[in-house]
């Protein structure tokens, strides 16, 4: 409970107990957003000095999620967990924790964690005292399986065909036990066995400290590999270009007794309204994170990552989205985050000549994230169109893409996890020592202060867009549809909710098109509320509507005599 609570003052939330539905989410990877003390390394002082660029007076967002922030040896950029339920010194005290949640509540903003349960680090106290006997108080809280035989010169054979997504087999020999454990990742990050009673309650255990500190909800890590198949067999195999490939992932993922799992975690945390939980869907299909939604659970599907700039790669996958989800489950909007590309530069790839148009194409999927149908999860630095950056392979901090190879195909993820840019000043405001990370190449131009001088900034563009929505029911709660305007290159659809009808018409080329719009009913007029651009062009009478290269507007229908 922060003091506020305790002093009966509710926060200023500006949404109520159905905020994940209707709210934005801003993802902060801790490691990069800001650094206080000058180690090089963000912190959560550095965050709650910054709040206020994600407050009401900056990006006005409803909640941060924040990538992990616990005890952690850094094998997978904090993703390996030594202890769930403190906080890492690199990144303050348990007090400072305290205060960010207070500090975020009193700027109307809930704090989300990210839960990394599948796994923990292979230097949490649990592994520790299982890997040395099997006869410990947690010798049964991982997987561990003789091995299957030996091989020609007497070395233990793995248990089952299983490969890590991290490259690699899945299982590491412990002479301690004689036995072989289980990694979907790392060896440093080994899998617990949510199939023992303990597991399970030891990490609801997890959930309920967090709650009793006054977080507002979680992000799953990985959540459908919780749960194996009970005998963990091999899995089929069949073609494919990498060792992950192929196989057919039958028995090390989603099993078909996941949803009762979830609808007991889900318990735990519904023991008050208003906590929004979001499952990591891991290497699943869209119509796979729909089968897992349920009615106070989203689950990311990646559809929107695998599309190039093109409208009509973004209307396919707003039909199959559409397909899967159906009007009662609520999907997620993510174009980016820490394991992915950074969204302008990914798409501004596909487009021929298109790296000098990255920030138009900044603004355009911005217009993208927040107003198609779902929650929209935003990556720190996308809202300065921050671009991924260059690591040389010496500097790198993805282990992954050490070992990547012919046969193990992995994309950095250092590129899109480089500090954040406050100031054009050495360090960028980000630090006044020396960064974990890189900057990007254009951190003296690209950064939160000059594009907050910049009216026509991607910055800017994002503050317009997010107050906006803000006030506009229907983009925050309306039905989708997709809207034929004719033109192959030109993306438009209508999202029908509880206010006014909205309309999003988005120019994906270069040199802009001449659209007509669809009617806007009788006696309404579409009116231009945000866009891209700070000038709004108007529709003529006949509904015929210019855009420029890469424009984006949202039009509300309005009655007529309004004008
Ligand atoms: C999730 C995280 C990723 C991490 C992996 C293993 O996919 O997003 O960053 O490496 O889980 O924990
Ligand atoms: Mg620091």
């Amino acid at each position: 409970m922060t003091d506020r609570q305790r002093a009966g003052m509710p926060p200023p939330f500006r949404l109520g107990a159905d905020w994940w539905r209707r709210g934005v989410v801003y993802q902060v990877y801790p490691r990069s957003f800001a650094d206080s003390d000058g180690d090089g390394v963000g912190d959560l002082t550095g965050l709650i000095d910054h709040l206020d660029h994600l407050g009401p007076d900056g990006l006005a967002v409803d909640a941060i999620w924040l990538s992990p922030v616990y005890p952690s040896p850094g094998r997978d950029g904090g993703y390996d967990i030594s202890d769930h339920t403190a906080i890492d010194p690199l990144f303050g005290s348990e007090a400072q924790f305290d205060r960010l949640v207070e500090e975020a509540h009193r700027r109307g903003m809930r704090v989300v964690m990210d839960l990394v349960l599948n796994h923990t680090s292979d230097e949490h106290r649990w592994f520790v005292d299982s890997a040395a006997s099997r006869s410990g108080a947690h010798a049964d809280w991982y997987l561990w399986r003789d091995p299957a035989g030996v091989d020609r010169a007497g070395r233990p054979l793995p248990p089952n065909d299983w490969v890590s997504w991290f490259g690699g087999p899945a299982w590491t020999y412990e002479p301690r036990r004689g036995q072989f454990y289980h990694h979907t990742f790392l060896a440093a990050q080994p899998d617990l066995d949510w199939r023992q009673p303990a597991v399970e309650k030891a990490q609801l255990d997890v959930v309920r400290a967090w709650l009793a500190r006054g977080v507002d909800g979680f992000r799953l890590d990985v959540f459908n590999v919780y749960l194996k198949h009970p005998d963990l067999p091999s899995n089929p195999t069949r073609r494919g270009s990498t060792a992950w490939d192929r196989q057919v992932h039958l028995y090390d993922l989603d099993q078909p007794d996941l949803p009762e799992l979830l609808a007991r975690f889900r318990a735990v945390v519904d023991a008050a309204p208003g906590r929004m939980t979001v499952g990591e869907m891991f290497v699943g299909t869209t119509e796979g994170a729909a089968a897992l939604t349920t009615e106070r659970h989203l689950v990311f599907d990646w559809e929107l990552l695998t599309r190039p700039w093109s409208a009509s790669a973004f209307a396919s996958a707003i039909r199959r989205r559409e397909r899967a989800f159906g009007p009662d489950r609520w999907p997620t909007v993510v174009l980016s985050n820490h394991d992915q590309p950074r969204q302008a530069s990914r798409l501004a790839a596909t487009v021929p000549g298109g790296e000098a148009d990255r920030d138009a194409i900044a603004k355009a999927s911005a217009v993208l994230s927040l107003t198609m149908r779902g929650t929209p999860f935003l990556y720190y630095g996308e809202e300065i169109g921050m671009g991924d950056v260059d690591v040389p392979p010496a500097e790198s901090v993805d282990p992954a893409a050490r070992h990547a190879s012919a046969d193990f195909h992995w994309w950095d993820r250092s590129q899109s996890r480089t500090p954040m840019p406050w100031t054009a000043a050495p360090g960028a405001g980000f630090t006044t020592g020396r960064p974990w990370l890189r900057f990007g190449p254009d951190t003296r131009v690209r950064n939160v202060a000059s594009e907050s001088a910049d009216e026509d900034s991607v910055l800017a563009c994002y503050r317009r867009l997010l107050r906006v929505r803000a006030v506009t029911p229907s983009l925050q709660d309306g039905a989708i549809s997709l809207v034929r305007t004719g033109r192959p290159d030109v993306l438009a659809y209508r999202r029908r909710g509880s206010g006014p009808e909205v309309l999003t018409v988005i120019a994906f080329g270069r040199a802009g098109a001449t659209v007509t719009l669809p009617s806007p009913g009788t006696g309404r007029t579409w009116r231009p509320v945000v866009g891209t651009h700070r000038d709004l062009p108007d529709p003529t009478p006949g509904r015929s509507f210019a855009l420029r290269g890469y424009e984006g507007v949202v039009l509300e229908a309005t009655p007529r005599r309004a004008r």
